[in-house]
């Protein structure tokens, strides 16, 4: 089993329930850690850039819309095969598709408004982390 590390973001419909707590007790009950975190009402040019891999997808301009719609809360998370695992407990994209208990399943209303976003790779969880943190904002043991 590998240590990774992962990028995951609690987006704005979830700042505004004040989920946030419960969404990371989902992270840290299935064994992954919190390493960094900070809050952030991301910019347009941000979040267009944090999601320049969709660029031309009709969700591309509703989702950059709906990511700078308010705060978010973007976290590096630590654990055992990090990547997968976070994917696992954030369920499908789209909430009517994700199993019981994951946080899409219990909390997510929409594709849009669900909940959380989550590297699909090890490649991009680097990419993805490097875009919010300096190697020196992460806790390291
Ligand atoms: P996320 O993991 O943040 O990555 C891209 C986001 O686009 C995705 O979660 C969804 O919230 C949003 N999205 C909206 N419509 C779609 C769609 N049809 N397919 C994939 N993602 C979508």
């Amino acid at each position: 089993m590998a240590i990774e590390r992962t990028l995951s973001i609690i987006k704005p419909d979830a700042v505004a329930k004040n989920i946030i707590g419960e969404v990371l007790t989902k992270f840290e009950k299935n064994g992954l850690r919190v390493v960094a975190a900070k809050m952030l009402h991301l910019s347009r040019k941000q979040a267009e850039g944090f999601y320049e891999v969709h660029i031309g997808k009709s969700f591309y301009q509703p989702l950059v819309d709906f990511m700078i719609s308010g705060p978010v809360l973007v976290q590096v998370l630590e654990g055992e095969n990090a990547v997968i695992m976070n994917r696992n407990i954030m369920g499908a994209t789209d909430p009517k598709k994700a199993d019981p208990g994951t946080i899409r399943a219990d909390f997510a209303d929409s594709i849009e408004a669900n909940v959380v976003h989550g590297s699909d790779s090890i490649d991009n969880a680097k990419q993805e982390i490097a875009f919010f943190f300096k190697p020196e904002e992460i806790y390291s043991r």
